[in-house]
């Protein structure tokens, strides 16, 4: 069997990950893992948050994955740690990338989920690389059902937008701090013009050490609806091909 990344999410959301991985390496075999039975992770409690997010590292493990992607930021944010503890191949999240694309701007906002957000992470790697800005964070947890539901234009979501980044004026650079945001980039830009928006995602996909293996994805979830293929094509940006299997975690 190809050699394969494995990438885990607390739902669908992490296919924007996906996305941008196979702009970079679109021969990349992926195994993807989406929570989607106990997703949202971002309104949960830390060690909740760790024990799920150990729970899907290890089910990627069994699945002779070679490396690991912590796609979702809240499990990023939380779990980085426990996930290298608990798995023998190398991993990955994507706080630190998110933050490294701030380099050179003085007015940072960071919008996420109320854990990524209430865990600072963000600050943190953020001052490391650029020392003296000014940071402001909001935990935008509107965002996320609205996305779900397929809200990405129109009145409800650029209201919802509105109220959610209202603080973030005078901002240069903002990150998009969760997976779903973005899918609602083009929303947030009409609403601050000239802001450098930064997707986590894209900023891993840039540095991360992928291999065009070949060979075909798979896709798990922990629940499956009938609208999960609509919902997972438009994180993605196109067709979701290969297989895909409900599984228990
Ligand atoms: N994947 C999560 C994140 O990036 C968003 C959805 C959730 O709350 O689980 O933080």
């Amino acid at each position: 069997m190809n050699r394969c990344v494995g990438v885990f999410d607390s739902g669908l959301g992490g296919l924007t990950v996906v996305k941008e991985l196979k702009k970079k390496w679109p021969g990349q075999r992926i195994i993807y893992l989406g929570d989607t039975a106990r997703v949202p992770y971002g309104t949960r409690s830390p060690e909740v948050i760790k024990k799920f997010a150990v729970e899907c590292a290890r089910f990627l493990e069994g699945k002779k994955v070679d490396k690991i992607i912590i796609a979702c930021n809240t499990a990023s944010a939380y779990a980085f740690g426990e996930v290298r503890a608990a798995v023998s191949v190398p991993a990955w999240e994507v706080i630190s990338y998110g933050a490294k694309g701030t380099r050179g701007s003085k007015k940072i906002g960071v919008i996420g989920t109320r854990a990524t957000i209430g865990s600072g992470r963000y600050e943190e790697e953020i001052k490391k690389i650029n020392p003296g800005a000014e940071i402001k964070s909001a935990a935008t947890p509107l965002l996320v059902p609205l996305v779900e539901e397929g809200e990405t234009s129109g009145d409800l979501i650029e209201m919802a937008v509105g109220k959610s980044i209202a603080g973030m004026a005078g901002a240069e650079t903002l990150i998009l701090g969760c997976t779903h945001y973005p899918v609602i980039a083009p929303v947030i830009k009409k609403q601050l013009p000239g802001v450098k928006l930064v997707n986590p995602g894209e900023e891993l996909a840039r540095e991360w050490p992928g291999e065009n293996t070949g060979g075909e994805d798979e896709y798990y979830f922990t629940d499956m609806t009938d609208r999960y293929v609509r919902v997972a094509e438009m994180f993605l940006g196109g067709k979701l091909t290969g297989k895909a299997e409900r599984i228990q975690l």
